[in-house]
C-alpha cells in the first residue's frame, strides 16, 4: 500500500460531526503521538473563530490557510493530524498527507452527522435554512474524495473509544 511512502503520521479525515477530534486526541494518547487540529491551528494563528474568517474574508481565504497549516504540519512526525471537513477537497492537501501519514477517514451518515452537530453553532457551512439538506449536498459532493482515504472507517455505530481503537490498530498494521 505504501510503496514509496514513508508513514510517520496518522491524518483524520471525515465530514463535520464524525469524531476526527475527539477520536484524535484518543488516538495520540494510546501512540504517544502529538495532535493537531488543522482548526484549531488556524484559530490560534489568526486568534479569529472560524466563523469570523469566513464571515469577514470569505472561504478561499480560510483554504488557502488551511493549505499552509497542512503544508507545515505535514513535515513533522509522530503526529496525529485532525483535519477541517473540507481540506481534502483540495487534491494537494490529499497528497501532502498522504506523502507522510496513513489517511483514515471516519465516515457517517448524513442521519447521524445531524444528531451530533445539530445542538453545536460554531461551523459556517451549517448555518443555512436546510442543514439537514445541506449535509446531504455536502457529502456526496465530498464522498469521492473521502473514499481515497488510505483506511475508512464507519462511525456510525461505534463509540469514540471504540474507533480510537480501530484508527490506532490500522495505523500498526499500516505503518
Ligand atoms: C468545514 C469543517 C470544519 C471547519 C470549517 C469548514 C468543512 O471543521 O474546517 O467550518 O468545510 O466541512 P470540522 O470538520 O472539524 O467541523
Amino acid at each position: 500500500m505504501h510503496s514509496g511512502r514513508h508513514i510517520v503520521n496518522l491524518a483524520l479525515i471525515g465530514f463535520m460531526g464524525t469524531g476526527k477530534t475527539s477520536v484524535g486526541k484518543l488516538v495520540a494518547e494510546q501512540l504517544h503521538f502529538d495532535f493537531l487540529d488543522t482548526d484549531e491551528m488556524i484559530h490560534q494563528r489568526t486568534g479569529r473563530t472560524i466563523a469570523d474568517i469566513f464571515a469577514k474574508d470569505g472561504e478561499p481565504a480560510f483554504r488557502a490557510m488551511e493549505h499552509q497549516v497542512v503544508t507545515e504540519i505535514c513535515q513533522r512526525k509522530k503526529t496525529v493530524i485532525s483535519t477541517g471537513g473540507g481540506l481534502p477537497t483540495n487534491p494537494k492537501n490529499l497528497e501532502l498527507l498522504k506523502s507522510r501519514a496513513l489517511v483514515v477517514c471516519l465516515w457517517s451518515s448524513p442521519e447521524k452527522i445531524w444528531e451530533r452537530v445539530r445542538h453545536q453553532s460554531h461551523r459556517p457551512l451549517l448555518h443555512d435554512p436546510s442543514p439537514q439538506q445541506k449535509i446531504k449536498d455536502l457529502l456526496a459532493a465530498r464522498e469521492s474524495f473521502y473514499k481515497q482515504a488510505d483506511v475508512l472507517i464507519n462511525t456510525d455505530t461505534r463509540s469514540l473509544r471504540e474507533v480510537a481503537v480501530q484508527v490506532a490498530l490500522q495505523f500498526k498494521l499500516g505503518s
